[in-house]
């Protein structure tokens, strides 16, 4: 017998006890968009979706066709949810927000529509992050959106790949779903996912490697000498996934050129972070948990280090010594 994505989230009786729902009703605006994307990335040669837009980002990056166009998907297919007060995005700016009461307008809504979309146009797993905020009760919607990691009510990532599998958690344990395209339905694949206790690979961009900050190169010559291999797919999701099935360390240290790190806190960093953890895992920004930081901008970076707990515990130990 089957599991659906929704039908677990209904089970699973979250704390949206009073509303799983709404919930429900949430995830479903997500699965939806994301299912729009994979449509559209399947085919990208033939419909000439590939290649730049033609215009930037609020990052300063040259926005891909595919990026707008999964902006757009998840934009459209949210704000018909009546739940969703705001929604962030890396492509945008500002937030949309929603005129709607505290009431009805609860959950934040936080996403990185289209990720590692150099890749897109030389065929290489990409993906989509959200990570959802509960809005806080004096309906602040500024402070609702800048809360720290600790306090999203759910995370999750959809990677574009041989497969598409949807990974999520509410707090509840990790799960994945694989994409049944004979019915159309993200099907229960991996329950409980555990990210194991050491791995053996790091993932790191080594071409930074003259401008990471003391006891980065010192910790990968560690992890080389006890035989580790490198993976670096360039796709955060990808890297990750990889990370959580398999075990081992992602990097994304502070750099020359981005002395801040490179990753966005709001939908790269802490969406992950909370899966990581929740998957048995750790993630940090180099000098503290990642999940703790008080947010100051809805675009704002982080360096961050992300994977099994030995690896993490003696990535911690050595910056320690540094
Ligand atoms: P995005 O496509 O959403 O801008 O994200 C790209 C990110 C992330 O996916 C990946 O880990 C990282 O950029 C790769 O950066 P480098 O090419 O500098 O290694
Ligand atoms: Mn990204
Ligand atoms: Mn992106």
């Amino acid at each position: 017998m089957i599991t659906t994505v929704q039908q677990h989230i209904l089970e699973q009786q979250q704390d949206f006890s009073e509303a799983s729902g709404t919930f429900s009703w949430l995830l479903s605006g997500i699965t939806l968009a994301t299912k729009m994307i994979e449509a559209k990335i399947r085919s990208a040669g033939l419909t000439g979706v590939l290649g730049a837009y033609g215009s930037e980002n609020v990052q300063g990056e040259q926005q891909q066709k595919l990026d707008v166009y999964a902006n757009q998907a998840l934009l459209h297919c949210l704000g018909l949810r009546d739940s969703v007060a705001a929604l962030v995005s890396e492509e945008d700016e500002e937030p949309v927000t929603f005129d709607r009461s505290v009431k009805t307008g609860k959950y934040i809504i936080i996403f990185d529509p289209l990720d590692g979309s150099s890749n897109i146009d030389v065929n290489v797993n990409v993906g989509t992050i959200f990570s959802i905020h509960k809005r806080l009760q004096d309906g602040d919607l500024n402070a609702s959106i800048l809360q720290p990691g600790t306090r999203q009510v759910a995370a999750g990532y959809v990677v574009y790949g041989p497969s598409t599998v949807l990974v999520y958690t509410t707090g509840e344990g990790v799960h994945g779903f694989t994409l049944d395209p004979a019915i159309g339905a993200f099907v229960l694949s991996h329950e409980n996912m555990r990210m194991p206790d050491r791995g053996p690979y790091y993932s790191v961009n080594e071409a930074n490697a003259a401008s990471w900050p003391d006891g980065y190169a010192e910790y990968l010559a560690e992890l080389r000498g006890e035989g580790y291999s490198s993976r670096y797919i360039g796709s955060l999701v990808a890297d990750f996934h990889r990370t959580v099935l398999k075990g081992g360390v992602f990097l994304y240290p502070p750099t020359r050129k981005q002395p801040g790190g490179k990753l966005r806190l709001l939908y790269e960093a802490n969406p992950l972070a909370f899966l990581a953890e929740q998957a048995g895992g750790m993630a940090s920004n180099g000098t503290g948990r990642t999940l703790e930081i008080q947010p100051a901008g809805i675009h704002q970076r982080t360096p961050f280090m992300v994977g099994s707990r030995w690896e993490m515990e003696r990535f911690q130990a050595v910056m320690r010594e540094v």
